[in-house]
């Protein structure tokens, strides 16, 4: 007993697991048929639309290509059971209680290509939500009245969207920085929501502005904030967005400025001194200079007298100057 090994945490979740797979719970590789109350028929579709469901369907065919789960009060959607559903090209879960949605709920479904979850009750779509959805061709995800946040990078890897409907949200921003990288995207709804039309949204007016034939419901793509751009089409107020937000000097500006200043001081000084050193040395150079010239000179017409003098004599020589002149 002594010796046997304690188990890990990972052989226990293998055995949960294996325990799970093998009939503790049904597992949908083993069963053929149809959830309850769902149609389901040969060409790969389940229809569950508005029987009420709360919870996900249970035991649905593994092949699944398209599931229909709309109008119904389904709150949660567990990742384990849909990410079986490896073959998912549609998903449509439009008007249910689904409050949240997390980066492991679509883990697996590399074909998904239609996803909608308009008439919910999401709060906010967070980073890599949608990451692994590398087949998403339409995401559809209006009418969820308080979602008022969606990540800057919640749609950076869906390079097959083409088109996203975000309409009549509680959005009041929204980061393009990666949106206009997507190659495929041709179609935007973005309208009934209370846009917040300043510096943050700059880029997203004049976006609308350059590219309007890619939004739907343009004309009602609106500002609800600040209340004197209230009403006014978020293309109407990008250019003078673009001028209001870039005319003053920021706060990187006066850094920039300090601190160029603080170069530009330093170089001076820097410089100054550097000259100053020189003008020294080429003042004392040319002084030397014309020392030895005055005393070649002196040389010289002393020469005339008495033949070559040493440097030593030199001293002498100016020195007997005067006395000679006497
Ligand atoms: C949502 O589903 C309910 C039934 O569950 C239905 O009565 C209602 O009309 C649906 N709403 C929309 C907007 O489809
Ligand atoms: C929408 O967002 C605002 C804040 O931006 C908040 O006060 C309001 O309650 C939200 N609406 C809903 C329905 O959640
Ligand atoms: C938008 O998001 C990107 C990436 O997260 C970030 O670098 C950028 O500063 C954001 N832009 C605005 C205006 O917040």
């Amino acid at each position: 007993m002594r010796f046997l090994p304690e188990p890990s945490a990972q052989s226990l979740r293998l055995l949960f697991l294996f325990l799970f797979v093998m009939g503790v719970a049904p597992s949908p590789a083993l069963t053929a048929g149809c959830p309850d109350r769902c149609v389901c028929d040969d060409q790969l579709v389940v229809q569950c639309a508005g029987q009420d469901l709360t919870l996900f369907p249970n035991d649905l065919p593994l092949a699944t290509r398209q599931l229909i789960i709309s109008n119904n009060r389904i709150g949660d959607l567990p990742a384990l059971q849909l990410n079986y559903l490896s073959d998912l090209v549609y998903l449509d879960c439009s008007n249910n209680s689904l409050t949240e949605i997390s980066e492991s709920t679509f883990g697996n479904l590399r074909k998904l290509a239609y996803l909608d979850l308009s008439f919910n009750t999401l709060l906010q779509i967070e980073d890599r939500t949608f990451g692994p959805l590398a087949s998403l061709v339409m995401l559809r995800m209006t009418d969820n009245p308080s979602l008022g946040e969606i990540h800057p990078d919640a749609f950076l890897e869906n390079i097959a969207l083409q088109v996203l409907d975000v309409s009549r949200n509680n959005l009041t921003s929204l980061n393009i920085s990666s949106l206009i990288a997507l190659p495929a995207l041709r179609s935007l709804g973005l309208s009934g929501n209370p846009w917040r039309c300043d510096c943050d949204t700059e880029d997203l007016c004049l976006w609308v502005k350059i590219e309007g034939f890619k939004f739907q419901d343009e004309g009602q793509t609106v500002c609800y904030n600040p209340p004197e751009l209230a009403g006014q089409r978020l293309a109407d107020v990008g250019m003078q967005l673009r001028l209001d937000c870039h005319q003053g000097l920021g706060y990187w500006d006066y850094l920039f400025f300090i601190a160029i200043g603080f170069v530009i001081f330093s170089a001076g000084t820097v410089s100054a001194w550097v000259m100053g050193i020189l003008m020294v040395l080429y003042e004392r150079y040319t002084k030397r200079k014309s020392e030895e010239v005055d005393s070649d000179d002196e040389d010289q017409r002393g020469g005339g007298g008495g033949g070559v003098c040493g440097g030593g004599n030199q001293g002498n020589g100016d020195l007997s100057k005067p006395g000679m002149e006497v």
